[in-house]
């Protein structure tokens, strides 16, 4: 419908709030259009300008959203923040990304694959990179659900907590996926259907760590050799945005102080005719508009 133009405004009249504690291109700008699509209205909060965390507390802000939207949406910080929204909000609250969760972008990488593809159900996905972050910890968490073939390859030290794996094993036991952690990049990526990875510091993390996750992470970048080492068709996925050259001033500072023009991701990948990461990113506008639907329609 979104592409030929066909109105599905099936929420109108409804109101969404979007709290952002951390920065967002694609995430906001996915809820933002989906909202309007949908014939709702969106009220942007950023890091600044709300009362939120500052003179009010989670609790209270929740109470008085609750009271004007219909649904609440949250990007920030620690998992137990956007939980207390969900405990005080009587309305849908959705989770735009926490330090230990991204659950929306999965639906679209998910989505990516299945287009791709045809079917999800044992296909394999490999993460490379920092696996105990949000995407990382997510992906594990979807493929576990839908039945896919999840390996991450990471130094030990980078591999997802251990009692969320315990977790995601367990559901694999229902679903018939698995779990495979691996520090051998070229054991862990053989067969694979898609290779993803994501930047080696998160939003939120001190700058500090860098030198140290760039020691870390080298070995995991994704090259053409990796991409040659998974199935002839295996597709690149990145939520974005992707450190693949110095055309951003992080990018240009990292280059500076450690000599690296490319980091998680070759430039020859991502710009490849593997890479799926402009259909995946087009994918947050469909998945959270579906989300938004699903859990804001009347019976
Ligand atoms: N992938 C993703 O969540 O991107 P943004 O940070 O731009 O929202
Ligand atoms: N792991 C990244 C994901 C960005 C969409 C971060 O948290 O910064």
């Amino acid at each position: 419908m979104k592409r030929n133009g066909v109105p599905h405004t099936y929420l109108k009249g409804k109101q969404v709030a979007l709290l952002f504690e951390k920065d967002s291109t694609r995430t906001r700008c996915a809820f933002e259009v989906a909202a309007k699509d949908l014939g709702m209205h969106a009220t942007y909060l950023g890091p600044t300008g709300s009362q939120m965390g500052k003179k009010e507390t989670i609790a209270d802000t929740a109470r008085v959203l609750a009271r004007m939207y219909d649904g609440i949406e949250y990007r920030g910080f620690e998992q137990n923040i956007v939980n207390e929204i969900a405990d005080y909000a009587n309305v849908p609250v959705w989770n735009g990304l926490t330090n230990e969760f991204h659950p929306t972008q999965m639906l679209a990488d998910v989505m990516t694959i299945k287009e791709e593809f045809g079917d999800l159900k044992g296909r394999k996905l490999v993460f490379c990179g920092d696996a105990r972050n949000n995407v990382g910890n997510s992906l594990m968490v979807v493929c576990a659900k839908l039945g896919m073939h999840f390996t991450c390859c990471a130094p030990k030290s980078l591999f997802p907590k251990e009692n969320l794996v315990e977790k995601c094993s367990s559901i694999c036991d229902m679903t018939g996926g698995s779990i495979t952690l691996t520090e051998d990049i070229m054991a862990g990526t053989k067969d694979a259907d898609a290779i993803y990875t994501d930047v080696w510091v998160s939003m939120g993390e001190p700058d500090e760590v860098w030198l140290e996750r760039i020691k870390l992470l080298r070995p995991y970048q994704v090259t053409m050799q990796v991409m040659h080492n998974a199935k002839p068709n295996a597709i690149f996925l990145h939520c974005l945005p992707s450190f693949h050259n110095i055309g951003t001033t992080i990018g240009k500072q990292i280059y500076e102080k450690y000599g690296l023009k490319e980091m998680e991701v070759t430039d020859e990948v991502f710009e490849s005719n593997h890479s799926r990461v402009f259909e995946e990113a087009e994918n947050r506008l469909h998945t959270i508009k579906a989300v938004m639907y699903e859990t804001l329609r009347d019976e």
